[in-house]
C-alpha cells in the first residue's frame, strides 16, 4: 500500500497546518501525518500569543472568524519590578501593530477543521514515522496506521514539522548538523483557571522569589505562570500554594488584587534555548520545534515556526510550479535569520525576568538596569516592541 503526494507533511502542529493550508492556496497537494490523535492535539495546551502578521495571515486565509469573535487584541504589555509597573504601548510604539491573545490549541483547532472541509488529509494516530531516500527525487515517508497497517507516503518534497523529539531533524546527518543549545535552571508552572480578568493587558513581572505572568484566555478563564525549580513534582503545589505565590510575586504595587478562581488544569515545563543549523537535507526541510526552541517568555514558539513554513511554502511553490530551487537552496539561511533573532529575544526576555540563584551580583544589577532603561527608554520600549509584535519580514 502507498499513497501519492506532492508534499508529505510529519506533524500536525502549527509548522504543519499552516504550511498544508499555504500549499493548498497555492494548488499544491500536501497530506500531514500525525502520531497523536485529534483530541490530544486540539487539547494540547500552550502559550497564546499571535504576532501581527500570524493574525493578519490567518485572516487573509480565510481562518480568522472564531479569533476575531474569541480573540483578545492587546495593544500593550505591562511589566513589573521592584515596586513599581509600566506600560508599554505597543501599538503606538510600532506604528499600528497588536498581538492577539488566542490559545495555540484554538488555532490547531479551526486549522484542522477548515483543512478537513477543503478534503485535506491528516492521517492521525500513526507510528514509526520514517523518512526514506530524501537525497533523491521521491523522498518517501513510511509509517503504520492505528490498526496496525504498514502505509507509505511517496513525495516530491517532505517535510518534518514533528517537534524536537519528532524523526526529522535525526534524518539529516549528523555530520551535517550543527546544534546550539542552552539549558536555563528554571522551569514554568502553568495554570489555567475560572476567574474573572485581573488586568486589561499581559503582565510579565520580575519579583525577587522569582517571575511571574498573568495572562488571559477569555474574560472568565485565565492563564498564569510562575518561575518554578524545573526538576520540581507538581504534586509539591496544590492550589492554595500557587495562589500564594502568584499573590506574593504579582501584588507588589499599591492596592491592586489578582482574582483567584478553580485551577483547571497544571503543569510544568523545563526552558531551553535549541538551534539546529541547516534545516534540510536533500529534499526534507524541517521547520517549527524540529528545528528549534526558544524559552517560553514572549511567546514566540508558534509565531517561529509558521514564519519557517511561510518562506517554506514559497520556496516549494516556486520548486514545484517553476522549477526554480534557489528558495529551497536558501530555506535554511533565511529561516535561520529570523530564527536566531527569535532566539536572541527569548533568551533577553527569560534572562532579564527571572531570578537566577548562579547569578553574580554584577549580573543582578545589569538585569535590573535592563528594566530601569526599559521604564525610562522610549528607544529601548520600541525595540521590546518590535519584536513582541514580530519582526517585519527580510526579502
Ligand atoms: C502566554 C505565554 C507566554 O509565554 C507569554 O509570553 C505570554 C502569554 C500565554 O500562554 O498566554
Amino acid at each position: 500500500m502507498h499513497q501519492r503526494t506532492q508534499v508529505g507533511i510529519v506533524g500536525c502542529g502549527p509548522a504543519g497546518l499552516f504550511l498544508a493550508h499555504l500549499l493548498h492556496r497555492a494548488g499544491i497537494e500536501a497530506i500531514i501525518l500525525e502520531n497523536r490523535t485529534r483530541e490530544a492535539v486540539e487539547g494540547t495546551i500552550r502559550a497564546g500569543v499571535l504576532e501581527h502578521w500570524v493574525t493578519e495571515l490567518m485572516r487573509e486565509m480565510g481562518l480568522g472568524d472564531r479569533m476575531a469573535r474569541e480573540g483578545h487584541f492587546h495593544s500593550g504589555i505591562t511589566l513589573q519590578y521592584g515596586r513599581s509597573r509600566f506600560h508599554l504601548d505597543m501599538e503606538e510604539l510600532t506604528g499600528g501593530k497588536r498581538v492577539t491573545v488566542y490559545a495555540q490549541h484554538e488555532v490547531l483547532r479551526d486549522l484542522i477543521a477548515a483543512r478537513l472541509a477543503d478534503g485535506g488529509i491528516i492521517h492521525f494516530d500513526i507510528s514509526d514515522a520514517a523518512f526514506h531516500d530524501i537525497e533523491t527525487t521521491q523522498p518517501r515517508i513510511t509509517f503504520r496506521h492505528a490498526d496496525g497497517r504498514e502505509d507509505a507516503l511517496i513525495c516530491d518534497y517532505v517535510v518534518g514539522a514533528d517537534g524536537f523529539h519528532g524523526p526529522g531533524r535525526q534524518a539529516i546527518p549528523a555530520a551535517d548538523r550543527r546544534e546550539y543549545s542552552k539549558t536555563y535552571p528554571f522551569g514554568w508552572l502553568g495554570i489555567l483557571a475560572h476567574a474573572p480578568t485581573s488586568w486589561h493587558e499581559l503582565i510579565y513581572a520580575r519579583h525577587e522569589e522569582g517571575f511571574a505572568l498573568l495572562s488571559t484566555r477569555s474574560t472568565e478563564i485565565q492563564r498564569m505562570y510562575i518561575q518554578c525549580d524545573p526538576q520540581d513534582d507538581i504534586a509539591n503545589w496544590p492550589d492554595e500554594r500557587i495562589w500564594a505565590t502568584l499573590h506574593r510575586r504579582l501584588e507588589t504595587i499599591g492596592d491592586w488584587r489578582l482574582s483567584e478562581g478553580a485551577i483547571f488544569q497544571k503543569g510544568i515545563i523545563p526552558l531551553r534555548s535549541f538551534v539546529c543549523e541547516t534545516m534540510r537535507h536533500g529534499r526534507l526541510f524541517i521547520a517549527g520545534d524540529a528545528a528549534h526552541i526558544v524559552p517560553p517568555t514572549g511567546a514566540k514558539g508558534l509565531n517561529l515556526a509558521v514564519a519557517d513554513v511561510l518562506v517554506l511554502s514559497r520556496a516549494l511553490e516556486a520548486a514545484i510550479r517553476r522549477n526554480d530551487t534557489d528558495g529551497l537552496d536558501a530555506y535554511p539561511a533565511t529561516a535561520l535569520r529570523r530564527v536566531w533573532k527569535a532566539e536572541r529575544f527569548s533568551w533577553m526576555m527569560t534572562t532579564m525576568l527571572h531570578r537566577d540563584d548562579a547569578e553574580t551580583p554584577f549580573e543582578h544589577r545589569i538585569r535590573m538596569a535592563d528594566l530601569d532603561y526599559l521604564a525610562g527608554s522610549r528607544n529601548a520600549q520600541a525595540a521590546l516592541a518590535e519584536n513582541y509584535v514580530g519582526l517585519p519580514f527580510e526579502g
